[in-house]
């Protein structure tokens, strides 16, 4: 069977990454969570590797995955960028021209074998705009509020719901309201709000999504 391209974009702690995942290992593709990316280089910036504004020392980084866990020059961060503060650095890194450009190449050439599922803010616009399933995932920002207060409790972080969900808010804005590549749906992206949907019943409509793109695009594959 022809693998396509599984395009996720939506608002930040919508459950994006637990989903594409998901969605990955049942369609047996490779998951790539390109927010990870950026706050890989966040922690980069935080660290003194690159500078802020001149963004000398970008192109001396390497950013990559090993076991779905993201590298920062082949040292395991993955864990190291969960924090608000990355997050907060990666909200401010995302927006330069510079930094989107170089991780979408990177992020064009992972997928240039197809059977990838990619979640951020951009796949299906900028990323891959020819992507063959394109989801754009929504929340209202006080249910992702609470499930990123709850995240970060699992952690052993100690979150006030207030901050966390100004926090959302705040980011909400950045994300939209960047001159470079803002988060947007693209025209022919399949909406799916979670706020009142358990996460079987996401999954399960997710993956009836995925079967009859990949249906549909077989009998169009046996007509041509
Ligand atoms: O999804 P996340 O919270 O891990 O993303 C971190 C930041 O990176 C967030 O501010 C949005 C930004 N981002 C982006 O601009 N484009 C993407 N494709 C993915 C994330």
């Amino acid at each position: 069977m022809n693998k396509i391209i599984v395009a996720i974009d939506g608002y930040s702690s919508c459950g994006k990454s637990t989903i594409a995942k998901q969605l990955a290992q049942y369609a047996g593709y490779t998951y790539v969570d390109t927010g990870a990316m950026y706050r890989a280089v966040a922690l980069a910036v935080m660290r003194g590797l690159v500078q802020l504004p001149s963004l000398a020392g970008l192109d001396q980084i390497a950013v990559g995955f090993r076991n779905n866990h993201v590298t920062l020059n082949g040292e395991d961060v993955e864990a190291e960028i969960r924090t608000l503060e990355v997050g907060n650095m990666a909200s401010r890194v995302s927006p330069i021209a510079e930094v989107r450009h170089f991780l979408v190449a990177q992020q064009q050439q992972m997928g240039r074998n197809k059977g990838i599922v990619m979640d951020g803010r951009d796949i299906g616009t900028v990323v891959f705009p020819d992507a063959e399933l394109k989801l754009f995932l929504t929340a209202s920002p006080e249910v992702r509020a609470r499930r990123r207060y709850d995240e970060l409790v699992a952690k052993g972080e100690n979150p006030v719901y207030e901050d966390v969900l100004r926090d959302v808010n705040d980011r909400d804005y950045r994300d939209t309201h960047r001159a470079e590549s803002p988060l947007k749906q693209a025209e022919d992206a399949i909406v799916v709000d979670n706020s009142n949907l358990t996460r079987e019943e996401q999954m399960q409509h997710i993956y009836r999504l995925f079967d009859r793109c990949a249906e549909r695009l077989k009998t169009a594959a046996r007509k041509d």
